[in-house]
């Protein structure tokens, strides 16, 4: 399969459907759905939606069918975001290669932006006949035990040296929970079976793992330019990276362990699993 041509296609779809969604720029506060757009729409690699329409996909159905769902995913993973890049946080200026939300509109609209898109996100799954299921798996996955708790403990681990079982913990929470979220969505729009959505939680953890492994390589090894956010951001703030705790090399070993895990666990999907599996490879092997 041609996987530009197929991202391409895909983040064609999802922007339109982002697009269709948001609220207008000229809508009132017109500040505040600015700032939406402005973080939405700069140019993500939209890959939670992607790997969700994918999963969908490998379990026999028309993707279309969980298009709502990719959008709330994007627009919970951008709230992420721009939390991640405040003063209080990581504070960074520079995301999607445009300047992050707080240095165009100030810390206290990027704070609601955020807050407006988490909400967003529940407002769509909510609009499903059963979207009280959707509801439920995105609260878990985004709050005090995985994704926000991961945070947490990533905020807590600057320096300081976390244990590889810490900072694998770290890394399955912030970031792993919510790509695992992503492609069970998939799943269950698509009447994925116990077997199939227990092999798509199997992918996620073990992909997303690799995914924030390759993303603390990037920072060590990319350009500002190339990432379209701060490179070197980690070390200057000392945080607990996987780089930082093992060295390049057995960082990447590590990822490539990870991604030959994720894959294996995909064989149950056989012939309607391969752009799952081509883009379990893109996301060791990307450079951005
Ligand atoms: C960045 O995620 C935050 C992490 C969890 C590492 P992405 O690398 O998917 O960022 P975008 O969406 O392409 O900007
Ligand atoms: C962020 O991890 C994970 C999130 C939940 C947003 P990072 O802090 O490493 O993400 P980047 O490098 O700023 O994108
Ligand atoms: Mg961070
Ligand atoms: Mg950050
Ligand atoms: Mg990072």
């Amino acid at each position: 399969m041609d996987l530009e041509l197929y991202l391409k296609e895909r983040r064609g779809w999802i922007d339109a459907a982002l697009e269709a969604r948001l609220p207008g720029p000229g809508e009132r506060p017109g500040t505040l759905h600015r700032a939406m757009r402005h973080s939405i729409f700069a140019g993500g690699k939209r890959l939670r939606p992607i790997l969700c329409l994918a999963a969908a996909e490998a379990c026999g159905a028309d993707p279309g069918i969980a298009l709502d769902l990719a959008v709330a995913l994007e627009c919970l993973h951008t709230y992420t975001l721009i939390h991640d890049d405040l003063p209080c946080m990581d504070d960074d200026d520079f995301r999607r290669g445009h300047p992050t939300c707080h240095k165009v509109f100030g810390d206290g609209i990027a704070v609601l932006a955020g807050d407006a898109l988490q909400a967003l996100a529940f407002e769509i799954c909510g609009e499903r006949e059963d979207g009280g299921v959707y509801a439920r798996e995105l609260a878990v996955t985004s709050g005090s035990r995985h994704l926000v708790g991961g945070q947490v403990l990533d905020l807590e681990g600057e320096s300081k040296q976390l244990s590889l079982e810490e900072l694998r913990f770290v890394h399955l929470s912030k970031t792993a929970a919510l790509l695992t979220t992503s492609v069970r969505f998939g799943g269950r729009a698509a009447g994925a079976s116990e077997a199939q959505l227990e092999a798509l939680t199997r992918f996620g953890q073990a992909s997303g793992l690799a995914f924030q492994v390759i993303d603390d390589i990037l920072d060590v090894t990319q350009t500002t330019e190339k990432l379209g956010k701060s490179a070197g951001k980690d070390l200057d703030s000392s945080k607990s990276t996987y780089p930082a705790l093992l060295g390049l090399e057995a960082s990447r070993e590590e990822a490539h362990r990870l991604t030959r895990e994720a894959l294996e666990a995909l064989a149950i999907f056989g012939d309607a699993g391969s752009a799952l599996r081509a883009l379990g490879n893109y996301l060791l092997e990307r450079d951005y």
